[in-house]
Protein backbone atom coordinates (compact mmCIF):
# COMPACT_ATOMS: atom_id res chain seq x y z
CA UNK A 1 0.00 0.00 0.00
CA UNK A 2 1.86 3.29 -1.15
CA UNK A 3 0.45 6.05 1.09
CA UNK A 4 2.25 8.86 -0.82
CA UNK A 5 -0.22 12.10 -1.16
CA UNK A 6 -1.32 12.42 -4.88
CA UNK A 7 0.97 15.07 -6.71
CA UNK A 8 -1.47 16.30 -8.92
CA UNK A 9 -4.80 18.26 -8.30
CA UNK A 10 -6.23 17.89 -11.76
CA UNK A 11 -8.91 14.92 -11.83
CA UNK A 12 -11.42 13.79 -14.53
CA UNK A 13 -14.63 14.64 -14.76
CA UNK A 14 -15.88 10.90 -15.59
CA UNK A 15 -17.35 8.08 -13.61
CA UNK A 16 -17.65 4.38 -14.61
CA UNK A 17 -21.16 2.90 -14.95
CA UNK A 18 -20.99 -0.37 -14.98
CA UNK A 19 -17.68 -0.71 -13.02
CA UNK A 20 -18.49 -0.41 -9.54
CA UNK A 21 -17.66 2.97 -7.67
CA UNK A 22 -18.32 4.26 -4.25
CA UNK A 23 -20.40 7.34 -4.15
CA UNK A 24 -17.51 9.42 -2.15
CA UNK A 25 -14.90 7.19 -0.61
CA UNK A 26 -11.66 4.79 -1.24
CA UNK A 27 -12.32 1.49 -2.69
CA UNK A 28 -9.88 -1.57 -2.81
CA UNK A 29 -10.83 -5.40 -2.97
CA UNK A 30 -14.48 -7.13 -3.89
CA UNK A 31 -14.79 -9.04 -0.52
CA UNK A 32 -18.06 -11.32 0.27
CA UNK A 33 -19.31 -11.67 -3.01
CA UNK A 34 -22.21 -13.90 -2.18
CA UNK A 35 -25.88 -14.06 -3.91
CA UNK A 36 -28.51 -14.24 -1.85
CA UNK A 37 -33.09 -14.53 -3.09
CA UNK A 38 -32.28 -12.86 -6.26
CA UNK A 39 -29.55 -10.22 -4.99
CA UNK A 40 -26.13 -9.93 -5.70
CA UNK A 41 -23.98 -8.53 -2.94
CA UNK A 42 -20.37 -6.81 -3.70
CA UNK A 43 -18.79 -6.10 -0.25
CA UNK A 44 -15.31 -4.18 -0.61
CA UNK A 45 -12.56 -2.55 1.55
CA UNK A 46 -13.37 0.92 1.90
CA UNK A 47 -12.38 3.92 3.76
CA UNK A 48 -15.88 5.60 4.82
CA UNK A 49 -13.89 8.45 6.04
CA UNK A 50 -11.48 9.24 2.88
CA UNK A 51 -10.43 8.76 -0.47
CA UNK A 52 -7.10 7.35 0.27
CA UNK A 53 -6.65 3.82 1.89
CA UNK A 54 -6.93 3.58 5.75
CA UNK A 55 -10.10 2.73 8.20
CA UNK A 56 -10.70 -0.25 6.90
CA UNK A 57 -14.01 -1.53 6.67
CA UNK A 58 -16.49 -3.54 4.23
CA UNK A 59 -18.94 -1.15 1.96
CA UNK A 60 -21.87 -2.98 0.29
CA UNK A 61 -23.48 -2.50 -2.68
CA UNK A 62 -26.43 -4.78 -4.26
CA UNK A 63 -27.31 -5.41 -7.47
CA UNK A 64 -30.19 -7.63 -9.19
CA UNK A 65 -28.85 -7.89 -13.26
CA UNK A 66 -24.85 -7.14 -11.62
CA UNK A 67 -24.52 -4.39 -14.08
CA UNK A 68 -26.23 -2.09 -12.25
CA UNK A 69 -25.34 -1.41 -8.68
CA UNK A 70 -26.99 0.34 -5.47
CA UNK A 71 -24.44 1.49 -2.61
CA UNK A 72 -25.75 0.61 0.51
CA UNK A 73 -24.31 1.19 4.32
CA UNK A 74 -21.30 0.33 5.52
CA UNK A 75 -21.54 -3.49 6.62
CA UNK A 76 -18.50 -4.34 8.88
CA UNK A 77 -16.92 -0.90 10.17
CA UNK A 78 -13.37 -0.27 11.28
CA UNK A 79 -13.44 -0.38 15.36
CA UNK A 80 -10.45 0.71 17.48
CA UNK A 81 -9.60 -2.53 17.94
CA UNK A 82 -9.38 -4.01 14.47
CA UNK A 83 -9.81 -2.90 10.30
CA UNK A 84 -12.17 -5.64 8.32
CA UNK A 85 -9.51 -6.85 5.96
CA UNK A 86 -10.52 -8.48 3.20
CA UNK A 87 -12.88 -12.23 2.48
CA UNK A 88 -15.64 -13.31 1.81
CA UNK A 89 -19.23 -14.71 2.68
CA UNK A 90 -21.45 -17.71 2.30
CA UNK A 91 -25.81 -18.81 2.45
CA UNK A 92 -25.49 -20.70 5.72
CA UNK A 93 -28.01 -22.72 4.69
CA UNK A 94 -27.88 -25.64 7.04
CA UNK A 95 -27.29 -23.26 9.71
CA UNK A 96 -23.97 -24.79 10.45
CA UNK A 97 -22.70 -21.24 12.64
CA UNK A 98 -26.14 -21.40 14.50
CA UNK A 99 -26.52 -17.75 13.87
CA UNK A 100 -29.99 -18.16 12.75
CA UNK A 101 -33.38 -18.33 14.48
CA UNK A 102 -36.32 -20.29 13.29
CA UNK A 103 -37.22 -19.11 9.83
CA UNK A 104 -33.95 -17.04 9.34
CA UNK A 105 -30.99 -17.93 7.07
CA UNK A 106 -27.80 -16.62 8.48
CA UNK A 107 -25.22 -15.07 5.39
CA UNK A 108 -21.87 -14.95 7.35
CA UNK A 109 -19.01 -13.01 6.01
CA UNK A 110 -15.62 -14.62 7.30
CA UNK A 111 -13.01 -11.66 7.10
CA UNK A 112 -9.53 -10.59 8.50
CA UNK A 113 -9.25 -9.30 11.71
CA UNK A 114 -6.24 -6.79 11.39
CA UNK A 115 -4.37 -5.30 14.39
CA UNK A 116 -2.26 -2.49 13.98
CA UNK A 117 1.23 -3.04 15.49
CA UNK A 118 1.52 -1.14 19.38
CA UNK A 119 4.95 -0.43 20.57
CA UNK A 120 6.81 -3.58 20.75
CA UNK A 121 3.49 -5.91 19.85
CA UNK A 122 3.43 -6.87 16.13
CA UNK A 123 0.19 -6.75 14.38
CA UNK A 124 -1.90 -9.73 14.19
CA UNK A 125 -4.03 -10.72 11.49
CA UNK A 126 -6.75 -13.39 12.23
CA UNK A 127 -9.84 -14.84 10.78
CA UNK A 128 -13.46 -13.67 11.95
CA UNK A 129 -17.22 -14.00 11.49
CA UNK A 130 -19.78 -11.23 11.15
CA UNK A 131 -23.37 -12.15 9.91
CA UNK A 132 -26.92 -10.94 9.18
CA UNK A 133 -29.78 -12.45 9.67
CA UNK A 134 -31.73 -9.77 7.74
CA UNK A 135 -30.39 -10.72 3.75
CA UNK A 136 -27.48 -8.56 4.52
CA UNK A 137 -29.16 -5.32 5.26
CA UNK A 138 -27.24 -5.16 9.31
CA UNK A 139 -24.04 -6.91 10.15
CA UNK A 140 -23.22 -8.33 13.97
CA UNK A 141 -19.67 -9.31 14.63
CA UNK A 142 -19.51 -12.88 16.27
CA UNK A 143 -19.12 -12.41 20.12
CA UNK A 144 -15.78 -15.18 19.47
CA UNK A 145 -13.71 -13.55 17.01
CA UNK A 146 -11.43 -14.61 15.86
CA UNK A 147 -11.99 -17.68 15.01
CA UNK A 148 -8.89 -18.61 13.36
CA UNK A 149 -5.77 -17.22 14.81
CA UNK A 150 -2.01 -18.54 14.13
CA UNK A 151 -0.20 -15.72 15.86
CA UNK A 152 0.61 -14.08 12.50
CA UNK A 153 0.63 -10.94 11.11
CA UNK A 154 0.40 -11.48 7.46
CA UNK A 155 -1.88 -14.61 7.57
CA UNK A 156 -5.31 -12.92 5.66
CA UNK A 157 -8.05 -12.72 2.93
CA UNK A 158 -9.96 -16.25 3.19
CA UNK A 159 -12.54 -17.21 0.94
CA UNK A 160 -14.92 -19.46 1.79
CA UNK A 161 -16.76 -22.56 0.53
CA UNK A 162 -19.09 -25.46 1.23
CA UNK A 163 -17.16 -28.87 -0.33
CA UNK A 164 -19.70 -32.15 -0.76
CA UNK A 165 -23.49 -32.85 -0.51
CA UNK A 166 -25.19 -32.45 3.07
CA UNK A 167 -22.51 -34.76 4.59
CA UNK A 168 -19.88 -32.00 3.58
CA UNK A 169 -17.85 -29.05 4.58
CA UNK A 170 -16.64 -25.68 4.74
CA UNK A 171 -13.29 -25.27 3.03
CA UNK A 172 -11.20 -21.61 3.85
CA UNK A 173 -8.08 -21.20 1.02
CA UNK A 174 -6.44 -18.41 2.98
CA UNK A 175 -2.56 -16.65 2.57
CA UNK A 176 0.61 -17.04 4.32
CA UNK A 177 0.94 -14.01 2.79
CA UNK A 178 4.72 -13.56 3.19
CA UNK A 179 5.38 -17.39 3.00
CA UNK A 180 3.79 -17.18 -0.42
CA UNK A 181 1.60 -19.73 0.42
CA UNK A 182 -2.28 -20.81 0.05
CA UNK A 183 -3.39 -22.50 3.54
CA UNK A 184 -6.18 -24.76 3.53
CA UNK A 185 -8.71 -25.44 6.30
CA UNK A 186 -11.75 -27.03 6.83
CA UNK A 187 -14.44 -26.95 9.29
CA UNK A 188 -18.30 -28.11 10.13
CA UNK A 189 -19.16 -25.02 11.40
CA UNK A 190 -17.42 -21.92 10.32
CA UNK A 191 -16.01 -21.22 13.99
CA UNK A 192 -13.51 -23.85 14.44
CA UNK A 193 -11.27 -25.06 11.84
CA UNK A 194 -8.46 -27.53 11.12
CA UNK A 195 -5.67 -27.10 9.27
CA UNK A 196 -5.86 -29.52 5.58
CA UNK A 197 -2.43 -28.78 3.54
CA UNK A 198 -0.54 -25.81 1.77
CA UNK A 199 0.05 -25.14 -1.38
CA UNK A 200 3.33 -22.95 -2.52
CA UNK A 201 5.12 -21.06 -2.99
CA UNK A 202 4.99 -21.42 -6.96
CA UNK A 203 4.85 -19.65 -10.29
CA UNK A 204 5.04 -15.60 -9.34
CA UNK A 205 6.75 -15.21 -5.94
CA UNK A 206 8.02 -11.98 -5.84
CA UNK A 207 5.36 -10.04 -4.06
CA UNK A 208 3.44 -11.58 -1.32
CA UNK A 209 0.96 -13.43 -2.00
CA UNK A 210 -3.27 -11.75 -1.14
CA UNK A 211 -6.57 -12.98 -2.27
CA UNK A 212 -7.06 -16.89 -3.22
CA UNK A 213 -10.34 -18.48 -4.35
CA UNK A 214 -10.74 -21.95 -5.47
CA UNK A 215 -13.36 -23.67 -7.65
CA UNK A 216 -14.09 -25.86 -9.73
CA UNK A 217 -15.23 -25.61 -13.57
CA UNK A 218 -16.39 -28.05 -16.62
CA UNK A 219 -13.59 -27.82 -18.85
CA UNK A 220 -16.24 -26.69 -22.25
CA UNK A 221 -18.71 -29.19 -22.93
CA UNK A 222 -16.82 -32.46 -21.74
CA UNK A 223 -18.14 -33.08 -18.47
CA UNK A 224 -14.34 -33.27 -17.28
CA UNK A 225 -14.02 -31.27 -14.27
CA UNK A 226 -11.12 -29.20 -12.90
CA UNK A 227 -10.09 -26.30 -9.95
CA UNK A 228 -8.88 -23.11 -10.23
CA UNK A 229 -6.57 -21.66 -7.54
CA UNK A 230 -6.57 -18.17 -7.79
CA UNK A 231 -3.52 -15.86 -6.28
CA UNK A 232 -3.08 -12.64 -6.37
CA UNK A 233 0.44 -11.77 -6.28
CA UNK A 234 2.04 -7.65 -5.08
CA UNK A 235 4.18 -6.24 -5.94
CA UNK A 236 6.23 -7.76 -9.00
CA UNK A 237 3.42 -9.08 -11.13
CA UNK A 238 3.57 -9.90 -14.80
CA UNK A 239 2.66 -5.91 -15.85
CA UNK A 240 4.33 -4.38 -13.26
CA UNK A 241 2.90 -3.97 -9.48
CA UNK A 242 -0.17 -6.01 -8.97
CA UNK A 243 -1.37 -9.00 -10.85
CA UNK A 244 -3.44 -12.03 -10.19
CA UNK A 245 -2.11 -15.36 -11.09
CA UNK A 246 -4.19 -19.12 -11.50
CA UNK A 247 -3.12 -22.53 -11.13
CA UNK A 248 -5.72 -25.26 -13.00
CA UNK A 249 -5.41 -28.77 -11.30
CA UNK A 250 -7.41 -31.20 -8.52
CA UNK A 251 -8.66 -30.50 -5.43
CA UNK A 252 -10.00 -33.60 -3.65
CA UNK A 253 -11.55 -31.88 -0.70
CA UNK A 254 -8.37 -31.41 1.21
CA UNK A 255 -5.24 -30.77 -1.14
CA UNK A 256 -4.70 -28.66 -4.46
CA UNK A 257 -2.71 -30.36 -7.26
CA UNK A 258 -1.78 -28.64 -10.08
CA UNK A 259 -1.80 -30.30 -13.25
CA UNK A 260 1.12 -27.76 -14.66
CA UNK A 261 4.16 -26.29 -12.62
CA UNK A 262 7.06 -24.92 -14.64
CA UNK A 263 10.73 -24.31 -13.00
CA UNK A 264 10.67 -21.33 -15.08
CA UNK A 265 11.54 -17.89 -13.49
CA UNK A 266 10.11 -16.10 -16.75
CA UNK A 267 6.82 -14.24 -15.67
CA UNK A 268 5.21 -14.78 -19.35
CA UNK A 269 4.93 -18.73 -18.70
CA UNK A 270 2.84 -18.74 -15.72
CA UNK A 271 -0.91 -18.06 -16.41
CA UNK A 272 -2.54 -14.98 -15.40
CA UNK A 273 -5.94 -13.46 -14.96
CA UNK A 274 -5.38 -10.49 -16.32
CA UNK A 275 -2.58 -8.98 -18.43
CA UNK A 276 -2.96 -5.42 -18.00
CA UNK A 277 -2.15 -3.60 -14.81
CA UNK A 278 -5.13 -3.08 -13.32
CA UNK A 279 -6.95 -5.95 -12.62
CA UNK A 280 -6.13 -7.33 -8.54
CA UNK A 281 -7.74 -9.26 -5.98
CA UNK A 282 -10.26 -10.85 -8.02
CA UNK A 283 -12.62 -13.87 -6.56
CA UNK A 284 -15.78 -14.99 -7.28
CA UNK A 285 -19.33 -15.08 -6.22
CA UNK A 286 -20.03 -17.76 -3.53
CA UNK A 287 -23.94 -19.57 -4.49
CA UNK A 288 -24.64 -17.85 -8.01
CA UNK A 289 -27.47 -19.46 -10.02
CA UNK A 290 -27.39 -22.05 -12.41
CA UNK A 291 -23.98 -22.90 -11.50
CA UNK A 292 -22.07 -19.39 -13.06
CA UNK A 293 -18.84 -19.11 -11.86
CA UNK A 294 -18.73 -14.76 -11.51
CA UNK A 295 -16.24 -12.92 -10.82
CA UNK A 296 -15.23 -9.17 -9.96
CA UNK A 297 -11.55 -7.82 -10.04
CA UNK A 298 -10.25 -4.18 -8.58
CA UNK A 299 -9.44 -2.45 -11.36
CA UNK A 300 -6.41 -0.66 -10.51
CA UNK A 301 -2.91 -0.82 -8.67
CA UNK A 302 -1.16 -0.72 -5.92
CA UNK A 303 1.76 1.16 -7.49
CA UNK A 304 -0.48 4.34 -8.24
CA UNK A 305 -3.98 3.32 -6.48
CA UNK A 306 -3.72 5.70 -3.56
CA UNK A 307 -2.95 8.72 -6.76
CA UNK A 308 -5.15 8.12 -9.23
CA UNK A 309 -6.78 11.82 -10.03
CA UNK A 310 -10.49 11.21 -9.13
CA UNK A 311 -12.94 12.47 -6.64
CA UNK A 312 -14.26 12.00 -4.14
CA UNK A 313 -14.25 8.90 -5.06
CA UNK A 314 -11.57 6.25 -6.00
CA UNK A 315 -10.54 3.24 -7.68
CA UNK A 316 -13.44 1.28 -9.44
CA UNK A 317 -14.75 -2.69 -9.89
CA UNK A 318 -14.07 -4.87 -12.90
CA UNK A 319 -17.06 -5.70 -14.53
CA UNK A 320 -18.25 -9.35 -13.70
CA UNK A 321 -16.63 -11.56 -16.04
CA UNK A 322 -18.09 -15.42 -16.16
CA UNK A 323 -15.39 -18.09 -16.27
CA UNK A 324 -15.32 -21.02 -18.36
CA UNK A 325 -12.23 -23.30 -18.40
CA UNK A 326 -11.46 -24.03 -22.26
CA UNK A 327 -8.65 -26.99 -23.16
CA UNK A 328 -6.38 -24.78 -26.13
CA UNK A 329 -5.03 -26.22 -29.17
CA UNK A 330 -1.73 -26.44 -27.16
CA UNK A 331 -3.50 -29.02 -24.57
CA UNK A 332 -3.57 -26.64 -22.07
CA UNK A 333 -6.67 -25.16 -19.98
CA UNK A 334 -7.30 -22.13 -19.91
CA UNK A 335 -9.77 -19.66 -18.26
CA UNK A 336 -12.06 -18.28 -21.27
CA UNK A 337 -13.51 -14.44 -19.46
CA UNK A 338 -16.97 -13.58 -20.64
CA UNK A 339 -17.99 -9.53 -19.18
CA UNK A 340 -21.66 -9.19 -18.41
CA UNK A 341 -22.44 -6.55 -20.34
CA UNK A 342 -26.74 -6.15 -20.05
CA UNK A 343 -28.51 -4.95 -23.07
CA UNK A 344 -27.07 -1.62 -24.24
CA UNK A 345 -26.13 -0.44 -20.63
CA UNK A 346 -25.54 3.49 -20.96
CA UNK A 347 -22.14 5.44 -20.73
CA UNK A 348 -19.96 2.02 -22.18
CA UNK A 349 -18.68 1.91 -25.69
CA UNK A 350 -18.28 -1.65 -26.74
CA UNK A 351 -16.76 -2.55 -29.90
CA UNK A 352 -15.31 -6.02 -31.61
CA UNK A 353 -12.50 -5.89 -33.86
CA UNK A 354 -11.24 -8.98 -36.40
CA UNK A 355 -7.23 -7.97 -36.04
CA UNK A 356 -4.85 -9.95 -38.51
CA UNK A 357 -1.33 -9.80 -36.49
CA UNK A 358 0.41 -10.36 -39.71
CA UNK A 359 4.42 -10.54 -40.03
CA UNK A 360 5.46 -6.22 -40.61
CA UNK A 361 2.60 -4.91 -40.16
CA UNK A 362 1.08 -3.18 -37.10
CA UNK A 363 -2.60 -2.32 -36.67
CA UNK A 364 -3.95 -0.21 -33.71
CA UNK A 365 -7.30 0.59 -32.12
CA UNK A 366 -7.28 3.79 -31.44
CA UNK A 367 -9.72 4.26 -28.72
CA UNK A 368 -10.55 8.34 -28.55
CA UNK A 369 -13.31 11.15 -27.71
CA UNK A 370 -14.34 11.43 -31.08
CA UNK A 371 -12.75 14.82 -32.12
CA UNK A 372 -13.50 16.28 -28.86
CA UNK A 373 -10.06 16.25 -27.30
CA UNK A 374 -7.00 15.13 -28.59
CA UNK A 375 -6.78 12.02 -25.96
CA UNK A 376 -6.22 8.69 -26.83
CA UNK A 377 -5.54 5.26 -26.05
CA UNK A 378 -3.51 3.06 -28.82
CA UNK A 379 -3.73 -0.58 -29.22
CA UNK A 380 -1.24 -2.09 -31.13
CA UNK A 381 -1.14 -5.60 -32.45
CA UNK A 382 2.37 -6.91 -33.75
CA UNK A 383 3.85 -10.19 -34.92
CA UNK A 384 8.03 -10.42 -34.71
CA UNK A 385 8.73 -14.17 -36.24
CA UNK A 386 5.99 -16.46 -34.19
CA UNK A 387 5.23 -14.34 -31.44
CA UNK A 388 2.54 -11.80 -31.63
CA UNK A 389 2.06 -8.81 -29.10
CA UNK A 390 -0.52 -6.21 -27.81
CA UNK A 391 0.59 -3.33 -27.16
CA UNK A 392 -1.13 -0.93 -24.87
CA UNK A 393 -0.24 3.16 -24.97
CA UNK A 394 -2.25 5.65 -22.19
CA UNK A 395 0.41 8.08 -22.48
CA UNK A 396 -1.71 10.53 -23.92
CA UNK A 397 -4.99 9.45 -22.89
CA UNK A 398 -5.56 12.29 -20.55
CA UNK A 399 -4.28 12.67 -17.44
CA UNK A 400 -1.06 10.87 -16.81
CA UNK A 401 1.42 12.55 -14.59
CA UNK A 402 0.08 11.48 -11.26
CA UNK A 403 2.77 8.55 -10.89
CA UNK A 404 5.92 7.96 -12.73
CA UNK A 405 5.20 4.51 -14.02
CA UNK A 406 1.29 5.12 -15.49
CA UNK A 407 2.27 6.78 -18.44
CA UNK A 408 4.48 3.71 -19.58
CA UNK A 409 3.27 1.23 -22.85
CA UNK A 410 2.14 -1.95 -21.38
CA UNK A 411 3.15 -4.82 -23.84
CA UNK A 412 1.38 -7.90 -23.81
CA UNK A 413 2.70 -11.13 -25.47
CA UNK A 414 -0.27 -12.79 -27.17
CA UNK A 415 -0.83 -16.50 -26.00
CA UNK A 416 0.89 -18.99 -28.23
CA UNK A 417 -2.83 -20.42 -28.36
CA UNK A 418 -4.26 -17.69 -30.25
CA UNK A 419 -3.78 -17.61 -34.08
CA UNK A 420 -4.28 -15.00 -36.37
CA UNK A 421 -7.11 -13.40 -37.21
CA UNK A 422 -7.85 -12.81 -33.66
CA UNK A 423 -11.28 -11.80 -32.47
CA UNK A 424 -11.15 -8.59 -29.67
CA UNK A 425 -13.26 -7.07 -28.00
CA UNK A 426 -13.10 -3.52 -25.98
CA UNK A 427 -15.25 -2.38 -23.29
CA UNK A 428 -14.43 1.32 -21.99
CA UNK A 429 -16.19 3.05 -19.22
CA UNK A 430 -14.78 6.24 -18.74
CA UNK A 431 -12.26 5.50 -16.79
CA UNK A 432 -11.53 1.45 -16.88
CA UNK A 433 -10.68 0.09 -20.47
CA UNK A 434 -11.40 -3.92 -20.82
CA UNK A 435 -9.84 -5.78 -23.40
CA UNK A 436 -10.66 -9.64 -23.97
CA UNK A 437 -9.30 -11.55 -26.65
CA UNK A 438 -10.33 -14.74 -28.60
CA UNK A 439 -13.33 -15.71 -26.52
CA UNK A 440 -11.56 -13.64 -22.99
CA UNK A 441 -8.98 -16.49 -23.10
CA UNK A 442 -6.44 -13.46 -22.53
CA UNK A 443 -7.63 -10.35 -21.39
CA UNK A 444 -6.23 -6.80 -20.60
CA UNK A 445 -7.39 -4.38 -18.01
CA UNK A 446 -6.44 -0.91 -17.91
CA UNK A 447 -7.47 2.42 -15.95
CA UNK A 448 -7.48 5.57 -18.18
CA UNK A 449 -8.35 9.53 -16.79
CA UNK A 450 -9.54 11.39 -20.11
CA UNK A 451 -11.38 14.40 -19.92
CA UNK A 452 -14.63 13.58 -22.12
CA UNK A 453 -15.32 9.42 -22.71
CA UNK A 454 -13.11 7.58 -25.43
CA UNK A 455 -16.13 7.16 -27.15
CA UNK A 456 -15.18 6.05 -30.37
CA UNK A 457 -12.72 2.50 -31.59
CA UNK A 458 -11.67 2.69 -34.95
CA UNK A 459 -8.58 0.12 -36.36
CA UNK A 460 -6.00 1.47 -38.15
CA UNK A 461 -3.37 -0.17 -40.24
C1 LIG B 1 -5.07 -6.77 -1.27
C2 LIG B 1 -4.98 -6.45 0.22
C3 LIG B 1 -5.40 -7.66 1.04
C4 LIG B 1 -5.88 -7.03 2.31
C5 LIG B 1 -6.52 -5.77 1.82
C6 LIG B 1 -6.40 -4.61 2.77
O1 LIG B 1 -5.24 -5.67 -2.08
O2 LIG B 1 -3.68 -6.03 0.55
O3 LIG B 1 -4.40 -8.63 1.22
O4 LIG B 1 -6.78 -7.85 3.00
O5 LIG B 1 -5.88 -5.43 0.61
O6 LIG B 1 -7.18 -3.53 2.34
Amino acid sequence: MNMTPPTTTAVTPLRPSAHFTSHTSWLNDPNGLVYHQGVYHLFFQTNPFGSTWGNISWGHATSTDLVSWTEQAVAIPATDEEMAFSGSAVVDTRNTAGFANDGETALVAIYTSARPPVGEMPGLQAQSLAFSTDDGATWTRYAGNPVLDIGSSEFRDPKVFWHGGDDGNWVMVVVDAVARKVLFYTSNNLIDWTFASDFGPAHATSGVWECPDLFPLRVGATGETRWVLIVSMNPGARAGGSGTQYFVGDFDGTTFVAERLTASDDLEEYDWLDHGRDYYAAVSFDNAPANRRLMIGWASNWDYANETPTSPWRSAMSLVREMRLVRCADGRHRLGQVPVIGEGHAGMTISEHTIAVEPGSRSTIVLDSDGATDEQVLVHFDRDGDSASLTVERGSSGIVDFHPRFAAPNRVPIGAHIASPIDVRIVVDATVIEIFLADGTQTVTEQVFPSVALSRARTQQ
